[in-house]
Order: C-alpha cells, then structure tokens, then sequence
C-alpha cells in the first residue's frame, strides 16, 4: 500500500497567491498530477491541514475542483489556517468524519494500513491542542482494532523542531498524545504537517514525520531568534510504503522533470564506466 501526504496547501480565495507570491493552486495542481502519475499507483492522498490559508468557504470552494483531480480517495483534516467546521462542512461528503463529536477527526479503514486523522485546530490560534475528549476517543478507536497497523496523521507536531517561531506554535498536549499512542503496538507512525519541511524524529519509541511542502518552505534557520520567513525550496511530498512485512517505509518525491532516469549498466550487465 502506498500513501501521499499532501499538507499545508495554503488555497487562497479565487486562486489567489499566498502571501503576495506563492502560487499555491498551480503548485497544488502540479503536485497532484505528480502524485496521480507515480507508478505503483498510489492508493490514497492524506492531507495534513492548513488546506485553505483562512478557512473561509470560499476558499475550500477554490480547492475542492482541484482535490477532485486526484485519481484515488483522500482524507483530510484541519490546520491553525483551516476552520474545523468549514472544512467539515465542505468535504463531509467525501472524508469519514467521527459522527457525534465535535472535532473534525477521521477513521478510514478500507486499507491494509488503517488511517486515523486528528484535529488539532483551535479557533483563533495558531497553535495545537488535541484535547481530552479526542484523546479519549483516539484511545479507544485504536483499541478497537488492536490488530490493524495505523498510521495516525494531525496538523501540529508534538515535539520542537530548533526552528524557533514554529516551536511555539506546535501541539500543546503533544506529551498526552505520545502517551496514547504508545499504549497502542499497532500504531506504525504519526504523520504531521504545519512546519513546511521534511523533519523525522523518533519520540519513546513512537517514529513521528513532519511533511515537506508542495509549494513554500518554511526557512531552515535554528538560530533561536530567527525570522519568521518561507523560501521556495524545490518542492517535495511524502509518501509511506507498507511492506509485505508490516514495515512502514517513508520516501520523498519531487514535482518536476529531471534528467533521468539513466541505466547504471550497459547492455552486456557491466557497470558503465
Ligand atoms: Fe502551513
Ligand atoms: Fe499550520
């Protein structure tokens, strides 16, 4: 099974560029049609917040024609940028919402690796909380299937990634988080976006990502005080690979032509030289 992370979209309303400059639909475009033509066909696109730049209607209305684009299912859930129940509203139709609660989480269980979406958004805020109730809820959704590897996927990352004015906007009760998910062996990695890079850690034993972006990166700086900027770095996605043997493997691909792929050896087997 092969999954693409697609995070931090940042739509803006009409198409408009993020920030004066970032033309996040055409960089969206771009990255889906990447994603739609890698081979093995990936089986299911998860969007890690920070969809839209404002949360307005309008905005998702911009993004859902272009997340129609993508060849197989997708699932998303809010960001600090996202309005939870804006995004609910607009895409209830096609992410499997929990019902009767009031987060925007999701569980879907059609693949071999069950996904599992968290909210983190807090109305108003930039940064994360998942609190109580939905970590009462997470904890028993993952007991509930003890035998099913899951991935789990939420917008702010639970740990301090050195850059600075990004750490203090990140989860609030990412401790609390770590601790339900290490009750669970199933569990096979926590997926997140919101800092606009590809960072991996590891944290008591529980291997947690940050996603690169499609469009803008945010600057790498681990100067404590450094500015809060975004470079347009070449942009990336990243995708899990679940092996034949339970093990959940993370690679970066690149929207773009490249020269290549050229072969390593000739036609008689001998390394080119
Ligand atoms: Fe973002
Ligand atoms: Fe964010």
């Amino acid at each position: 099974m092969l999954i693409a992370q697609l995070t931090d979209t940042h739509l803006k309303p009409g198409g408009r560029p993020a920030y004066g400059r970032v033309d996040t639909a055409g960089l969206l475009v771009a990255a889906i049609d990447h994603v739609n033509a890698l081979t093995p066909a990936v089986d299911a696109v998860i969007l890690s917040g920070d969809l839209t730049d404002t949360g307005t209607a309008g905005e998702y209305a911009v993004l859902r024609p272009l997340l129609n684009r993508l060849r197989m299912p997708w699932y998303a859930v809010p960001g600090n940028h996202d309005r939870a129940d804006a995004l609910k509203a607009a895409f209830g139709d096609v992410v499997p919402f929990a019902p009767a609660v009031d987060f925007a989480a999701c569980v879907v269980d059609d693949f071999p690796l069950r996904l599992i979406g968290l909210d983190s958004s807090v109305d108003g805020v930039p940064w994360g909380m998942i609190g109580t109730a939905q970590l009462a809820w997470l904890d028993a959704t993952l007991a509930a299937r003890p035998d099913a590897l899951t991935l789990v996927f939420v917008h702010h990352p639970p740990f301090e990634t050195g850059i600075g004015h990004m750490d203090v906007q990140n989860l609030s009760d990412g401790e609390a988080l770590i601790a339900v998910l290490r009750r669970h062996p199933q569990l096979r990695h926590l997926a997140c976006g919101h800092v606009h890079r590809a960072i991996d850690t590891m944290i008591d034993g529980v291997p947690v990502s940050i996603a690169p972006n499609a469009a803008h990166a945010v600057t790498l700086d681990l100067n404590p005080s450094a500015p809060s900027t975004f470079t347009m770095e070449p942009p990336a996605i990243r995708l899990f690979h679940l092996n034949p043997w339970g093990h959940l493997i993370s690679h970066l691909t690149y929207p773009g032509r490249f020269d290549g792929p050229h072969p390593f050896f000739d036609k008689a087997g001998g390394l080119i030289d």
